[in-house]
């Protein structure tokens, strides 16, 4: 269900838009800060829902009048705002959940991904994850609107915003398809940017890229993912570092309404678990640094830090369910295997090359193969990127 588009005066929105584009002027090229400025962001979230105090999620509306005020704020505010709802897929351990299938993305987020996309008017650009549009209305606003192509998995979210993109005078060809594919129709593109999360990068999006084009999505999403950019070369590989921001996304899906998330620890662990010991301090998870080099080691699986009277206690569940959890020296561990294991032998390695931070690790993708290196594409060492998502 769509609402309609609250009304605010001109004056008000350009207000409280200029606020806006002050707040994310810090990370964005004056280009876009402009643009923050010219696109008025409510029309595109006439209706977010947030939790409330209970942790019960409700519908913030422009439309009804004891909430307009606060609505009108925080659709103004550098917040990611959810906006359409759905049912994660329970699976046999976990209760059914309402979680975000849509969102506006966090603006001085996509400020900082637009100025990193370095797109210019004329290119030729694909983004994948339509949503609400404002991310495309701000693309089309510094762009060629007719040149800018986005699309979403869910029909209803790209007709809506059709209809909010045209009641601004911005015609960017929208379709509704599973972004995986990209949208070869209108290949080749100068730039592609995902506003979704994806593990592996699909082969699709370089060879819809024109050499020299670039690519802007999350990778590794779904845990401690991070952007990257890379660029394609006439050999039809692409490579690029990794950013040092993650976009934090809900991850790409096939399906519409099928939604899942990442491996978590049972509800029903411990019962049977086994014990061993470990010298790796489990804080060691805590290092953003670390986390995303670990999670390349993880694949699908995922890891979590967090510090409970003071103690650190660290919990890892590896793809097939696997799980371990360490305070001190102690890991409790259930299923084929001990994933402590796996965040021991990725610390060893991360500490043999140097302790490397996102930006000094890099990726790239053939046709077949998809690895991440360390400082140059030739490094000696690479790790592949698992396809298990
Ligand atoms: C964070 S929202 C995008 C925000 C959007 N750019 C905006 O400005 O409002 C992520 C979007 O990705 C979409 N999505 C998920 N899987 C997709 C897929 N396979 N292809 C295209 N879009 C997808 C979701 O439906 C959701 O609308």
């Amino acid at each position: 269900m769509t609402s309609a588009t609250p009304l605010v005066t001109d004056t008000e929105w350009r207000a409280h838009a200029a606020a806006l584009a002050d707040a994310v002027a810090q990370v964005a090229d004056p280009g876009w800060v402009e643009a923050f400025a010219a696109v008025p962001r409510h029309v595109f979230v006439p209706r977010f829902f947030r939790r409330d105090a209970t942790g019960e999620l409700v519908a913030i509306e422009g439309s009804d009048l004891t909430q307009r005020a606060q609505w009108l704020t925080e659709v103004y505010s550098d917040t990611a705002l959810t906006t359409q709802l759905g049912q994660i897929d329970p699976g046999a351990t976990l209760r059914p959940l309402t979680i975000s299938a849509s969102s506006s993305t966090k603006p001085s987020l996509m400020a900082r991904m637009l100025t990193d996309l370095h797109a210019h008017p004329g290119h030729q650009v694909l983004e994948i994850g339509t949503g609400t549009g404002y991310n495309a209305a701000l693309l089309c606003q510094r762009l060629t609107d007719r040149r800018v192509h986005s699309v979403d998995i869910h029909p209803e979210l790209v007709t809506t915003a059709g209809t909010r993109l045209a009641s601004l005078d911005y015609y960017p060809q929208l379709a509704c398809l599973d972004g995986a594919r990209g949208w070869a129709e209108h290949a080749p593109y100068d730039r592609i940017i995902a506003t979704c999360g994806i593990s592996t990068i699909p082969y699709s999006w370089i060879a819809q890229t024109r050499p020299g084009g670039l690519i802007l999505t999350e990778a590794l999403a779904g845990g401690h993912g991070m952007l990257v950019r890379l660029t394609v070369a006439d050999d039809g590989t692409a490579c690029g570092h990794f950013l040092d921001y993650p976009g934090l996304f809900m991850t790409l899906r096939h399906t519409p309404h099928r939604i899942t998330r990442p491996a978590e620890l049972p509800p029903e662990a411990l019962h049977g678990a086994r014990h061993t010991s470990t010298t790796l301090d489990p804080a060691v998870l805590a290092d953003p640094a670390f986390a995303f080099f670990c999670q390349l080691h993880l694949g699908s699986g995922r890891s979590s830090h967090h510090v409970t009277g003071g103690a650190s206690k660290a919990t890892v569940v590896a793809p097939d369910g696997s799980w371990a959890q360490t305070t001190s020296d102690l890991v409790t561990f259930d299923g084929t295997h001990n994933p402590w294991r796996t965040v021991e032998a990725a610390h060893h390695t991360w500490t043999e090359l140097g302790r490397p931070p996102p930006t000094a690790l890099g990726l790239t993708v053939t046709p077949h193969t998809q690895h991440v290196w360390c400082h140059h594409p030739d490094s000696s060492w690479t790790h592949p990127v698992s396809h298990d998502r």
